[in-house]
């Protein structure tokens, strides 16, 4: 290759890399296997040996990547968190174990652990008690994540026996077990709220939320694997009876790792965990392999990236090849159109696979897909698989390329894409079928208006035989039992159960209702916070995108979507068909809850999580004395009730407001001394 040359692959594999870098770092939505991207990293890293002139102080082959944000405080970690080196093979893998003979001889151990598939995570802990939690970030600094870390329920708070140093920091890895990720995706999916790719992008998204009690919903898990201290050495010969002491301690050490005498042993320890990784409840994306002894640890010393005495072994993800059939555009119940790739029947990782994501129009593009292509597919932690690129050696003469429909594929109306957003939706939501009748689905389902007696097939049948256009039909259905009767496989006794059921729904508290009108993203919680807010749906409808938006953790996209869908008249005329039926569209208020004067005239803020009421028993208590809850804290705040893991940012702004912080015992006897 001639300089000229090089100098242009440079620049190419450089920006790539920073591209997947960015993806993978920042979106936590990487776009290309681990196994593509280090094959890359090792070209530009070659090519820059070979070309030094060319070496970028900047190029990705000198940096450990990043993913440090700007809502957390930056911490330096005490000591540097490395990545390790990669390998693919067992042909590198005995490299590896060559170079390590060469530097310390043939009397040592490995300690050989799984690689989990989740973020790094450094906890530093002083006197037993855990003090600060940083994320891996770039490596020399990360984001502070103690609040959120302290939520995760295998993670101690204070350690228990004895025999720790006083001030330690231990290395691991957080993630989410696949049950539970599938769990609460669907959860998400459920209620229009963006899905995850995968538990690893799950928990990344987790540890980073501003809000802790969230972040305690959702069933972390933690491995630890690494114990830095100044006198580690004192109390320790190596990194196996460290983790044997860290296990005493309280922490979560993974079972499955195995001290091994020989390279040998390690491979059939990579072998094992190939064939069983599947069984396991967590992602794992290979093998690390540690020198256990710490003096021989320290004489390996480390490159500038990468300790010399461990290395990881890459499994591939499970990858097939097929042929690619067609695509089919689902539209859902919100207008967005979703393309799945048709796919001739292959088996991957146990299981026949049919259908694969092709996520948006952008990325139909990005794998540049034709008819009758040979593509490959993966799977991961996700739910479907993913097409993750075309096989172009196979691509047959003449085929047409993949083009994204411009019109929805079920009512023929010309699609929309708001700037920014990669996913097409078709507006018209009054007239599209899967719309109409998946909006109707949403609001009978059990987390919504739960009607018993009714399910989705019920709807879809109901929808062909004209007997519901819309959500509001539900309650005519009592008028048109003659019709109903007549339909094949209802008898009845089933038409009685139903429309006890439609009855029994109009009990329904407003934020369920809210909930079940399938406003594009409002999900349970949002529905509930703006229910708690607003008081009543006419309140809500008239209320502007700043004051929807000022209310706790509402962004500027749901206020949007929330006054997008009050802008259309023919919701408000259900909406006022709904109240006639007899819906609960505005939260019943108890007058006997007015229990005094006491709070009058004063403001509240109510964050974190509290031990003896729940946010809500809180806010009534305020209300019925009077007090005023705000949305944010400002000058104009009386007090800020602050419980346990509120985020340290409203804490600041608090303190320097110089607003009094009081707990719930506080607020009790605010409520009590007044009397
Ligand atoms: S040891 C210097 N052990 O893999 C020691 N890392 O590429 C470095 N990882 O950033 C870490 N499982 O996030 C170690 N059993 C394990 C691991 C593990 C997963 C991750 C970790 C690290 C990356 C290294």
């Amino acid at each position: 290759m001639s300089p000229a040359e090089a100098a242009i692959r440079i620049e190419e594999l450089t920006r790539e890399l920073n591209e997947y870098n960015y993806q993978y770092y920042v979106l936590a939505n990487p776009s290309v296997s681990d196994y593509d991207f280090d094959q890359k990293l090792k070209e530009l890293e070659a090519l820059e040996q070979q070309f030094p002139q060319f070496l970028d102080p900047d190029s990705p082959t000198q940096q450990v990547g990043g993913d440090i944000t700007q809502r957390f405080k930056t911490v330096r970690h005490r000591w540097s968190m490395l990545s390790l080196g990669n390998t693919y093979s067992e042909q590198e893998l005995r490299d590896f174990d060559e170079r390590v003979r060469k530097a310390i001889g043939n009397d040592f151990e490995y300690v050989c652990e799984l690689k989990f598939d989740g973020l790094s995570i450094s906890i530093t802990y002083e006197n037993g008690i855990l003090k600060q939690a940083v994320t891996r970030g770039d490596g020399t600094q990360g984001d502070e994540v103690t609040t959120n870390v302290r939520t995760i329920r295998s993670i101690p708070n204070r350690l228990k026996n004895n025999g720790y140093p006083d001030l330690f920091e231990i290395r691991g890895e957080i993630f989410m077990h696949r049950p539970a990720f599938q769990r609460l995706n669907n959860e998400r999916i459920e209620n229009s709220e963006m899905a995850y790719a995968n538990p690893r992008n799950f928990a990344a998204g987790t540890i980073k939320l501003q809000d802790s009690a969230e972040v305690a919903r959702r069933p972390l898990d933690c491995f630890l694997y690494f114990l830095y201290s100044d006198n580690r050495n004192k109390l320790f010969k190596n990194h196996w009876d460290s983790l044997q002491a860290i296990k005493k301690w309280g922490f979560h050490v993974c079972e499955h790792t195995l001290l091994c005498r020989s390279i040998d042993e390690v491979l059939a320890f990579i072998t094992k965990w190939e064939e069983q990784r599947l069984s396991l409840s967590y992602d794992i994306d290979g093998i690390v392999i540690k020198v256990n002894d710490y003096g021989q640890q320290e004489e390996l010393g480390f490159t500038a990236k990468s300790p010399r005495w461990a290395i990881s072994y890459k499994y591939k993800a499970e990858q097939v090849e097929t042929v690619f059939q067609s695509v089919s555009y689902q539209v859902g119940r919100t207008g967005a159109v979703t393309p799945v790739a048709n796919l001739k029947p292959v088996l991957l990782a146990g299981t026949t696979v049919k259908r694969a994501s092709l996520h948006n129009a952008n990325e139909i593009i990005r794998l540049d897909l034709h008819e009758g292509d040979t593509v490959y597919v993966e799977k991961g932690g996700e739910i479907i698989p993913k097409v993750m690129g075309v096989n172009f050696l196979k691509r047959v003469a003449g085929a047409q390329p993949i083009i994204y429909p411009s019109t929805c594929p079920q009512c023929s109306t010309l699609l929309v894409r708001k700037e920014g957003e990669a996913v097409h939706y078709c507006p018209n939501d009054e007239g599209c079928p899967p719309q109409i009748v998946g909006r109707m689905q949403h609001f009978i389902s059990r987390k919504a208006m739960d009607i018993e007696g009714m399910g989705h097939e019920t709807i879809d049948t109901f929808f062909k035989q004209g007997l519901l256009r819309n959500i509001t039909d539900i309650y005519t259905l009592k008028d048109k039992q003659d019709v109903l009767v007549r339909l094949e496989r209802f008898g009845q006794k089933s038409i009685d159960n139903m429309l006890a059921g439609i009855e029994k729904s109009k009990e329904k508290p407003f934020e369920k209702v809210l909930f079940a009108l399938g406003i594009r993203y409002v999900g349970e919680t949002i529905a509930k916070k703006l229910a708690a807010h607003f008081k009543n749906i006419d309140a809500l409808a008239s209320a502007s995108k700043e004051e929807i938006e000022s209310v706790h953790e509402i962004g500027e996209r749901i206020a949007e979507s929330v006054n997008e869908y009050f802008a259309e008249e023919v919701h408000h005329s259900q909406i006022e068909l709904l109240k006639r039926h007899g819906l609960q569209l505005a939260l019943i208020v108890d007058e006997t809850e007015h229990l005094s004067d006491n709070l009058l005239g004063k403001t509240f803020v109510i964050s974190g999580v509290f031990e003896q009421f729940s946010r809500e028993e809180l806010t009534a208590l305020i209300e019925g004395h009077g007090g005023k809850l705000l949305s944010s804290i400002s000058g104009k705040l009386d007090y800020l009730v602050a419980g346990d893991k509120m985020g340290p940012s409203k804490l600041a702004k608090a303190e320097k407001l110089g607003i009094p912080i009081i707990s719930e015992q506080d607020l009790l006897q605010l409520v009590a001394n007044t009397d």
